[in-house]
């Protein structure tokens, strides 16, 4: 049985344990398609963090790839490789072994980006010439406009020869080549989430009747030439790993059953190691960036159904936010290295807590996928990561409010040497945070609450609870700073205050009002933002949501949220059937139902035990603020308090503002 703190050896590269971070693109590149400061900072402080390997992020081959608007990499371009090096160099500092992932424009470009020429670099091309419009049926579903972009563009994928496609295995090999010359420890072919070596051992993008496509063997020749050329290229010593999706999430691609196959020709044609992940990021995201519906770790029986078909190393993946998980699935031998993106990108430092024994100090990723460069968690984190330093004049600060935003206030205080008290209005901490983990899918978000109410233990900061202070109260306590975290509130418009019929989102999910069983939700936007999680919510609670109505034109609208969280949540609404009515304006509510005018002007009416009313919220900080003038030097206010937006916002607030104190 191995541990997670065993090393492996992978060809003849030995890794000092089995703690990985994944490819994870960082929007950080140069025009050149170089890394910048901010990309250096981001990867070495994972390495110094305790994880043994780590694979550089999707790095395009394509050597004509770079100009305004670039945010990737690219290791095509020969002249970049000294920055490379410098990456390299800083990274081996921390003895981790270090790869970098290839990756070529293509049609997961062209669909992904509604882009013929990227760059100036064809991207509409694949094995073969499929409907685009089924290639890319996700986004058609997140975005409506995406089938009329397709058809206005004439969008088509064309079929390549076998001349060209050779051209292209000789961008992989130079690409390899100058990876390893900048002092990368191994390559990892991009080949699953829909890139350009998976459209070819998919049965779904190749139609091919040539020695490329037809039964699994020969989908795999392309893959397994690339795999010879690159070898040819880099000389014996470098691993090649694979990273490929072995359940491709759709029906009509490739299940884990092809892909042990697949697992078994790539072994035989010199693959060093497998990286297993699933999905294809314009038809299954959610196997990709996955978001806090699925279950931590559920993608793991697949390594763990390769790994009982060959013997080189294989690596897992897919929304392990906790050490420990990750320990355990080595331990039960499901996989040999576990990656972590998301986790290590919310605490870079996970490998590192979890061997000295310190789990309580880890934060675990919430699966929000609403800011993966700087994680919502922590605003110094990832891509903006800055050192915290001890106050030069230290302060007493009173926070009123124990949601997220006021304890994040208090523990980065009091880590830079301020005197803290916060002072809470309920009997608990966490605000908000305890609402909406209550939601579908978002008890996870709960991490955050465990985290900072035990961060403030350890701290020893008091939290008076089910205190609401007066002005003459905070007076007596002679702050220098008096920090407003107080939050928010739900709304329901003037005309429908005192209804007894009317729900607030907040009442909904508390159930802290009887809301009947037959339910009209109002508020056509997703997450927070709108409805669309309530109604997935109390669905699957048992209730029987009638229609979903809004003044939205759209349904689902959203501004944050990545793909597999919006794909998960849209398919679900398309698959429940819930009537929905756009521009919709609501007339009234009684006992009876719900009546509204649709968006043709037509009176509808919806028999209902009530509505949830999904809308804004309002803050009383500005009134707080006037009230408690002349209490402290400095009031400031946070979070919702401030202005209602998310979890990011508030935290970023709490510590921009300590952080700004000398
Ligand atoms: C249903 C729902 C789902 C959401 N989902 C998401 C999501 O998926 N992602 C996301 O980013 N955001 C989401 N949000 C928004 C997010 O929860 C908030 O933006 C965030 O929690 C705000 O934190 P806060 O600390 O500023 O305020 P709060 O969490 O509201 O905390 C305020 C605290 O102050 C206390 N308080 C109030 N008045 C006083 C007083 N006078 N004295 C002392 N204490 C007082 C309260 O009891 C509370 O504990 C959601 C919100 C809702 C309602
Ligand atoms: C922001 C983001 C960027 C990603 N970039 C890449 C990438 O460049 N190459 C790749 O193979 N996978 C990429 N992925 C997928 C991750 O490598 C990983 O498989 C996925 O995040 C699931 O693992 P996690 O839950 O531990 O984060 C990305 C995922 C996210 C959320």
């Amino acid at each position: 049985m191995s541990k997670i703190s065993d090393p492996i050896t992978i060809r003849d590269m030995e890794v000092k344990n089995r703690f990985g971070y994944p490819p994870m693109l960082s929007g950080s590149h140069d025009t050149e398609g170089r890394p910048t400061e901010k990309t250096f900072t981001q990867y070495e402080q994972k390495a110094k963090g305790g994880v043994g390997i780590m694979t550089y992020e999707a790095t395009m081959v394509d050597p004509w790839l770079k100009g305004p608007g670039m945010t990737g990499s690219n290791i095509g371009i020969t002249e970049n490789i000294p920055a490379f090096r410098k990456m390299t160099d800083l990274i081996h500092k921390h003895n981790v072994k270090f790869g970098m992932q290839i990756n070529k424009v293509a049609m997961i470009t062209y669909t992904f980006m509604g882009l013929v020429n990227y760059f100036g670099i064809p991207s509409n091309i694949g094995p073969s010439s499929i409907d685009v419009e089924h290639a890319s049926s996700a986004w058609a579903l997140m975005v409506p406009s995406w089938l009329d972009s397709i058809k206005k563009n004439n969008l088509k994928i064309k079929e390549l020869s076998i001349a060209e496609i050779e051209q292209i295995q000789d961008l992989y090999a130079s690409g390899a080549k100058n990876a390893i010359e900048a002092g990368f420890d191994f390559v990892t072919i991009h080949s699953g989430h829909g890139t350009f070596p998976q459209s070819f051992l998919t049965p779904y993008f190749n139609k091919r009747t040539d020695k490329y496509g037809g039964s699994v063997e020969k989908r795999c020749t392309f893959i397994k030439e690339t795999v010879a050329k690159i070898r040819e290229s880099i000389g014996a010593k470098a691993p090649i790993i694979v990273r490929f999706s072995a359940d491709e999430l759709v029906h009509d691609g490739n299940k884990i059953e092809q892909s042990i196959e697949i697992a078994k020709i790539l072994e035989k044609a010199g693959v060093d190691c497998l990286d297993i992940t699933q999905g294809i990021i314009i038809r299954s995201p959610y196997g990709i960036t996955i978001p806090s519906y699925c279950k931590p770790g559920c993608f793991i029986h697949l390594p763990e159904e390769i790994k009982k078909h060959v013997n080189i190393p294989v690596m897992g993946v897919g929304g392990i936010n906790d050490p420990r998980m990750a320990a355990e699935f080595i331990e039960q031998g499901k996989a040999d290295i576990i990656n972590m993106g998301r986790q290590l990108i919310c605490d870079a430092e996970t490998p590192k807590k979890y061997f000295e024994g310190r789990i309580d100090d880890i934060k675990h990723c919430l699966g929000c996928l609403q800011s993966c460069g700087t994680c919502v968690y922590d605003a110094y984190s990832g891509l903006n990561y800055q050192e915290l330093t001890p106050s030069t004049e230290p302060k007493k600060i009173v926070i009123l409010g124990a949601g997220i935003a006021g304890m994040e206030a208090a523990r980065v205080a009091k880590l830079r040497g301020h005197e803290v008290d916060i002072y809470e209005k309920s009997a608990k901490v966490g605000g908000l945070v305890e609402l909406l983990a209550k939601e579908f899918g978002k008890e996870r978000f709960m991490n955050m609450v465990t985290f900072l109410s035990t961060q403030l233990k350890k701290l020893n900061i008091p939290v008076h609870f089910n205190r609401e202070l007066t002005k003459d109260e905070i007076a007596a306590l002679n702050p220098d700073i008096l920090v407003l975290a107080t939050g928010s509130e739900a709304t329901i418009p003037v005309n429908l205050k005192g209804k007894p019929n009317v729900i607030t989102q907040d009442e909904s999910i508390l159930k802290s009002k009887d809301i009947g069983k037959d339910i009209v939700v109002w508020g056509l936007n997703a997450y927070w933002r709108g409805g669309l999680e309530s109604v997935v919510s109390l669905a699957e609670e048992g209730y029987n949501i009638k229609a979903f109505v809004g003044s939205e034109a759209e349904v689902g609208q959203v501004i944050a949220g990545n793909a597999g969280r919006r794909f998960w949540i849209s398919s679900w609404l398309r698959d429940s059937k819930i009537p929905i009515y756009t521009s919709a304006k609501l007339l009234d509510v009684t006992s009876e139902g719900v009546t509204f005018l649709d968006k043709d002007e037509n009176e509808q009416f919806i028999e209902a035990d009530s509505l949830v009313y999904c809308g804004s919220r309002i803050t009383n900080g500005k009134a707080l603020r006037e009230n408690f003038e002349g209490t402290a030097s400095e009031i400031k206010l946070i979070g919702d308090c401030r202005k209602p937006r998310d979890i990011q916002a508030a935290m970023t607030d709490a510590q921009k503002f300590i952080r700004s104190l000398k």
